[in-house]
């Protein structure tokens, strides 16, 4: 298995039903720690009961990149009610930012979309969170339109950038 700096030992693969907790986990805390990053509010998510979780796990695409039994970064591959693969929920733990986790993890995403024949994938990202849209642009995404004022977790309302990959062009 191909080596990240200073994590020796880990895996990428999706989440399964029986994970349900380490997801609930690992939601709970990207949620906490980068509520700017993300539309859901950390209450409303506390309140989340487990069949919920449990039918997260089972009917959706989340991808996790696991160390030691923990779950230290995650991505999802959802369709919206348009048919649009969308990339959602990207978050690396913050021990662990800059090792190269979120560029293997989306790598595995775009993979799988590809695998799928998905063609193209969108997602969202408040304009004011750097490090991932330089991680989204450095992969091929291009930004589409913009959205102002959309409110995000911490309540606080922010512009939000559209960004496509044409899985074509990669
Ligand atoms: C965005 C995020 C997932 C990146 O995860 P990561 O594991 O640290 O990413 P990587 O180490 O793979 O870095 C990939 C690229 O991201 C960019 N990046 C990462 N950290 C950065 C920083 N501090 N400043 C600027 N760019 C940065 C760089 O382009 C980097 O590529 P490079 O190392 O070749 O220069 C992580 O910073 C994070 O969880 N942020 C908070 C949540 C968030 O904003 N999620 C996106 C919601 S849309």
């Amino acid at each position: 298995m191909e080596s990240i700096e200073n994590i020796p030992s880990y895996t990428i693969r999706q989440v399964t039903e029986p994970e349900w907790e380490k997801l609930r986990d690992i939601r709970t805390r990207l949620i906490e720690e980068s509520p700017q990053a993300f539309g859901d509010n950390i209450e409303q998510t506390r309140r989340v009961p487990p069949t919920t979780w449990e039918g997260l796990a089972r009917n959706n695409l989340i991808f996790v990149i696991e160390n030691d039994q923990r779950f230290i970064a995650t991505a999802g591959l959802r369709q919206n009610t348009d048919g649009v693969w969308l990339v959602t929920g990207v978050w690396t733990d913050p021990e662990y930012r800059g090792r190269g986790l979120g560029r293997k993890l989306l790598k595995h995403v775009i993979e799988v979309a590809r695998t799928k024949g998905i063609g193209c994938l969108q997602l969202d990202v408040n304009q004011i969170q750097i490090s991932a849209i330089k991680l989204y642009e450095s992969l091929g995404f291009e930004k589409i339109f913009t959205l102002e004022n959309e409110i995000y977790g911490d309540g606080k309302r922010y512009n939000q950038d559209n960004y496509q990959l044409d899985l074509a062009k990669i």
